[in-house]
């Protein structure tokens, strides 16, 4: 049974990431007039009180959105998203935080479409209850790595597809590269985003080498570690890989990592942002 419920780490330093990588792709794909379908495996619950008790237990949105929202200096890049929290809080006091579902259902057109996967009862209902009666989208109950795989190729060509499980259990590290490597077998030309937390490092140096090995000729890895690496502290820091990034996505990255890293403030916040070369044959 899963125990992991993202309620606890809602708005922390790891969502701050993929959620801005997120709504940059999203706002891309939006730029051009045809519709496209964004695919959430691991979709959690949608939108998050952050007065709740789960949220307060560690207040990890302290280390996150909290201090990010409100800079004194915003970059036009992360404008988008920040109005999106804004809009999620609407009298200037961060008592919410908009899970991936959420911002991805405010940012797509009425053309496009919206399928998601939760496979937690309680995370599903809630789910269900934020965006059940938008006609864009579809709410499984379903293992989201069998349903992404199903979906593919989509429909209308183009898909935005995010990847970002609990890593509760030690073999979906190699699982989400195996299902990756499927979904891009079956639809080469999609955007895939996969999350990864870092905890311990030598997992995330065996998923970079699965991905150089597998010569998908462009991916983009993009890192934020709060805290040094350790295997003793939990998660340190997070980090996505992007295959077939939007061209401009670098060079976004490229101005919000040290805006982010100044904002974290804890002294050895470091970013890292590379393409994963294919392995040399
Ligand atoms: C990290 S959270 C997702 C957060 C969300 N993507 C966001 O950014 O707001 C992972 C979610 O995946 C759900 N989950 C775990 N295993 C799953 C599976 N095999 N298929 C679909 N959902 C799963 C968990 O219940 C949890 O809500």
């Amino acid at each position: 049974m899963l125990s992991y419920r993202h309620a606890f780490h809602a708005g922390n330093h790891a969502d701050v990431l993929k959620h801005l990588t997120l709504s940059l792709t999203l706002d891309y794909y939006c730029q051009k007039d045809k519709p496209f379908w964004y695919i959430d495996t691991h979709a959690g619950s949608g939108f998050y009180r952050l007065n709740s008790a789960e949220a307060q237990k560690n207040r990890e949105f302290d280390a996150g959105i909290q201090p990010i929202w409100q800079a004194a200096e915003i970059p036009a890049c992360a404008s988008r998203y920040i109005d999106l929290i804004r809009q999620a809080n609407p009298d200037n006091t961060l008592k919410h935080y908009p899970g991936s579902p959420w911002l991805a259902a405010q940012l797509l057109r009425k053309t496009d479409a919206l399928h998601l996967f939760e496979l937690h009862p309680a995370d599903y209902q809630h789910l269900h209850k934020q965006l059940g009666d938008d006609k864009r989208v579809r709410i499984n109950k379903q293992d989201g790595l069998t349903g992404l795989i199903g979906l593919l190729p989509p429909t209308p060509r183009r898909a935005v597809t995010l990847i970002d499980p609990s890593y509760e259990l030690k073999t979906d590290y190699t699982l989400v590269i195996e299902t990756l490597l499927k979904a891009y077998k079956r639809f080469a030309t999609g955007t895939y985003l996969l999350w990864y937390p870092v905890i311990d490092r030598q997992r995330v140096q065996q998923m970079s080498r699965k991905l150089q090995a597998s010569q998908i000729p462009d991916i983009l890895q993009i890192e934020l570690c709060p805290q040094e690496d350790s295997n003793k502290l939990g998660m340190t820091g997070s980090g996505m890989f992007v295959i077939n990034p939007p061209w401009v996505l670098g060079k976004q990255m490229q101005e919000l990592l040290p805006w982010m890293v100044e904002h974290m403030n804890t002294g050895a916040a470091r970013y890292t942002l590379q393409q994963i070369s294919p392995e040399k044959t």
